[in-house]
């Protein structure tokens, strides 16, 4: 029995991957993952906004001493003496990518078209096997069009592609309508995989400051039903090779989103709740449970539930069925705000 599986043309022992989180953001915390048994480990994203904040403010560092004695620069160390951020990133990535053997994917938030080309640019030579492309974009500009986002997210791609040799993953927000053909424009500008899907980050309200709070929340099971709705929809549809990453806790997780499709599966809620360690229990049941089904290979259970092999893939998105389900079993949904619907 074998849960040997393939990801952006990287040979993994299994399709269970530590995600992008704060787990991935330093040395210790990779290896940690290694030791835990990930087949790939997801960096932390380098988010070029924060890199611009950050220099800034070294910049500024720098010059108040300047600007109030003239001579003061003749005693300043170089910038403080303080590597930049980005020099910090990719040395960190660096020593990660030497001292652990499995793939390490390394993730890419940038606002910039230079920023996208060149940090790529800079993740490969510093070691990375391949790319994720973190795109956190809230449109709040009213003249800009839905087709105008996913133009840049494509030109993005097109970009990076042109700049690095390495397999390109795209990690998307939920929100995007037309999901399938945004996919084939990914996949004809030159990326490799998708990653469905990242969360975004939703501030609350706080009543008594009245201000709005960070709000960033571990997901739960209910969390898998979109992504999977999504990759049984795209299984067989799209070029691209499919990570799955949202709301996996339990082996049985794990399993639907391997029928549904999904090449890997990303998690990183259940890692923060329960420790690096839960990986191993979630690939030690997905060993039994591959047994117990009588397959030999992963291969064998991945799509056999996505829409293109379904006597009837329209169940995965018919509208009524909600209305139905609703009239058969009031009682179960009471108190689920169904009266909103
Ligand atoms: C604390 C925390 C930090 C995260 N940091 C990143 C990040 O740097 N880059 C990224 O692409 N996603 C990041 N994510 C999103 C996760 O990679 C993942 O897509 C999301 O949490 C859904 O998976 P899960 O249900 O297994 O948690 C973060 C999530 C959490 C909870």
């Amino acid at each position: 029995m074998t849960l040997g599986t393939t990801y952006l043309g990287l040979d993994l022992a299994h399709p269970v991957i530590a995600g992008a989180s704060p787990l991935s953001a330093t040395l210790d915390g990779i290896k940690r993952l290694e030791d835990a048994g990930a087949a790939a480990i997801v960096t932390a994203s380098l988010y070029e906004e924060e890199l611009i904040d950050e220099e800034e403010a070294l910049e500024a560092a720098a010059m108040v001493g300047a600007e109030s004695h003239p001579e003061v620069t003749s005693y300043l160390p170089p910038r403080c003496g303080c590597r930049s951020p980005l020099a910090a990133h990719l040395e960190t990535i660096r020593r990660a990518a030497e001292a652990v053997a499995l793939p390490l994917v390394a993730s890419l938030s940038a606002t910039t078209r230079e920023g996208w080309a060149g940090i790529a640019a800079d993740l490969q030579a510093a070691g990375a096997a391949a790319l994720e492309l973190n795109f956190h974009h809230v449109a709040t500009d009213p003249t800009e069009t839905s087709a105008d986002v996913e133009r840049r997210l494509v030109e993005t791609v097109r970009d990076v592609r042109a700049a690095v040799h390495l397999p390109i993953a795209v990690k998307l927000s939920p929100y995007f309508t037309a999901l399938p053909h945004l996919a084939a424009g990914l996949a004809e500008a030159g990326a490799n995989g998708i990653v469905l899907f990242n969360r975004l980050y939703e501030p609350d309200i706080d009543l008594e400051t009245m201000t709005f709070q960070p709000n960033l929340e571990l997901s739960t099971r209910e969390d898998i039903r979109l992504p999977l709705m999504w990759i049984a929809l795209l299984s067989g549809k799209t070029a691209l090779c499919m990570a799955a990453s949202g709301g996996v806790e339990r082996t049985d997780d794990v399993i639907k989103y391997l029928l549904a499709g999904a090449d890997v599966v990303q998690t990183v809620s259940a890692l923060l709740r329960h420790g690096p360690e839960h990986l191993a229990r979630l690939v030690k049941g997905l060993t039994e449970w591959t047994q117990g089904h009588g397959a030999t290979s992963v291969a064998e259970v991945r799509g056999r539930m996505s829409a293109d092999r379904l006597d009837d893939p329209e169940v995965l998105v018919r509208a009524h069925q909600t209305t139905a389900l609703l009239l058969r079993h009031p009682c179960r949904h009471a108190g689920r705000g169904v009266t909103g619907l």
